[in-house]
């Protein structure tokens, strides 16, 4: 296939559905009486109306519905058996629903919110608002749904194939209870490993059953392959809106961090401040080498190391590490020729339109920072823990900027040691959210919420904080982990199973997050 080709195909989400994947969302629904009409919005080849007919005549041969279709660029020749007039050619969105369906099945466009162009985003708004308004980050498969819900007759059913987003973007929670609201039963297969050959995104086998009714049951099931045949499990109302849907095939995730708030854990939140980093509106022109800084004339109160990234760095201090890279506060009357020609070469590159510049009185003025007393990756893959400012650095906004809530040097250790712990990791793993390639993102509401403990005021036990250090130092994070797991466990008197389920729930989480095959070439900030 030509480059053009897919690049269009990415841009109107046209990945079809492949068969056995198809089967595997029709299969539980070939229950009687069958639908006597079915729809797909966004059906392109008719892969799911195609599935639909081969699934439900298995259970009844003389079984004959009717079909209808929409899509942008609908593929005729796949879509033989549909009447030309139940074949409608154009924008979904846009289309005037003349009849509901007992059954709408759907694989909607996996377009981006920034990939919708602004014009239709406000029309699109425009139509969905009196049902279920949207914010403007919500991608284009969230109005899919809420024109496909409008669809259903009352009693009926929507089965759809959605991105991992419908389960952890924040405007999806909403959503989710819109959904509740209007559907009795809700039943989810979250997939880890990748189904569409062109596509990394996860995706979520939804079955929506007999609209017209609050939700009486809402079930999760987590599976590698959509084939596994692992047991679902029940959510409560609370579950199925925490901002990240998330369940362990053990037990209640919940049910676990709320036994180490019990043992005096407490949120990251009670004990620390977390900011963004820096932000400066183009980091290309304030972040430069020192040694750029050095021959622009700068004096040294003029710049201050700045810390991109954790990767590459080990260990639970940044101590002799120096960053290359320096944040250049430039003066707001520069005398120098160099400084000037520098802030002109940016102006020519309309730096000073950009939304961080333009707002300030001088666009290349920017305002001092003080330094954070502590670090945390904003995206990591693997086992992120906290790193101390000794040097007194700033970061930019890939980085989280930490401030301890007067916090003495003992309970800063606990913090740490506390986050790398089982409890911490798993509490982490529970709130982050995952994207491309398995890399958890930690956003601050996550790590806020990620449970800590500062000890009793008393310094870890002889020489643990050393041996953790050690640990990472030497990239061991597994075996650092291990070791203020067991520090915590017996400092607090945790019974060995809770700790036990506490492990085996996060090996669990992670290896679901890292299952898929696209994992071979995972990046990390950490
Ligand atoms: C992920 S594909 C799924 C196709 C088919 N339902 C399947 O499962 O194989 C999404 C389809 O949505 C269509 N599409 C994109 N934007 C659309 C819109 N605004 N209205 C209707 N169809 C649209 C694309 O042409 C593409 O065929």
């Amino acid at each position: 296939m030509a480059k053009g080709d897919n690049q269009a195909k990415r841009q109107n989400g046209v990945f079809y559905t492949p068969r056995e994947l198809a089967v595997h969302l029709i299969g539980p629904l070939a229950t009687n009486p069958l639908p006597e009409t079915i729809m797909d919005p966004a059906c392109g080849g008719g892969s799911l109306l195609s599935a639909a007919k081969e699934v439900f005549c298995r259970s009844n041969p003389e079984y004959s519905p009717e079909f209808f279709g929409c899509d942008l660029s609908p593929d005729r020749g796949s879509l033989r058996q549909l009447p030309a007039k139940h074949i409608w050619k154009g924008d979904f969105l846009e289309l005037r629903l003349s009849q509901r369906f007992d059954l709408v099945l759907m694989n909607p466009p996996f377009v981006r919110h920034h990939g919708i162009p602004p014009e239709a985003k406000e029309a699109y708004n425009a139509r969905v608002r009196r049902v279920c308004a949207l914010p403007k980050v919500a991608d284009l498969w969230a109005y899919f749904l809420v024109k496909s819900v409008e669809a259903v007759n009352t009693g009926g059913t929507l089965a759809a194939i959605l991105p991992w987003s419908f389960l952890q973007a924040d405007y999806a929670r909403e959503l989710r209870a819109w959904l509740a609201d209007r559907f009795a039963a809700i039943d989810v297969t979250a997939i880890s490993s990748q189904q569409f050959e062109d596509a990394e995104e996860r995706i979520a086998l939804i079955w929506l059953r007999n609209k017209g009714r609050s939700a009486q049951t809402i079930t999760v099931r987590n599976v590698t392959h959509p084939s596994e045949d692992l047991p679902q499990r029940h959510l409560s109302w609370p579950e199925w809106v925490r901002s990240r849907v998330i369940i362990s095939n053990m037990g209640s995730i919940d049910d676990i961090l709320l036994s180490f708030l019990d043992k005096g854990f407490v949120q990251f939140r009670e004990v620390a401040e977390i900011r963004i980093g820096t932000v400066t509106g183009a980091d290309s022109f304030f972040i430069a080498p020192r040694r750029f800084a050095i021959e622009l004339g700068l004096s040294e109160g003029n710049y201050h190391p700045i810390v991109k990234t954790l990767k590459g760095l080990s260990g639970f201090q940044l101590n002799g590490h120096c960053p290359d890279c320096v944040l250049m506060y430039l003066p707001g009357q520069p005398q120098s020729a160099a400084v000037l020609q520098y802030i002109e070469q940016g102006q020519s590159k309309g730096l000073h339109l950009r939304a961080h510049c333009i707002r300030r009185s001088l666009w290349y003025m920017l305002p001092r920072v003080t330094s954070p007393d502590a670090f945390f990756p904003y995206r990591s893959s693997h086992t992120p823990y906290l790193v101390l400012n000794t040097p007194r650095n700033l970061c930019t906004n890939s980085v989280h900027a930490i401030n301890w809530r007067k916090l003495d040097r003992w309970q800063i250790e606990w913090v740490q040691v506390s986050l790398l712990s089982a409890p911490g990791q798993l509490s982490l793993e529970a709130n982050a959210k995952i994207y491309g390639q398995g890399v958890l993102k930690i956003e601050p509401n996550a790590l806020a919420s990620a449970l800590v403990t500062s000890g009793m005021k008393k310094p870890l036990p002889e020489g643990s904080y050393e041996k953790i250090n050690g640990l990472l130092e030497t990239n061991n994070r597994d075996a650092a982990s291990e070791v203020a797991t067991d520090v915590i466990r017996s400092y607090f008197g945790i019974d060995p199973q809770t700790m036990e389920m506490c492990k085996s729930m996060l090996r669990e989480l992670r290896q679901r997050r890292l299952a898929s095959e696209v994992m071979k070439g995972v990046t990390s900030e950490h």
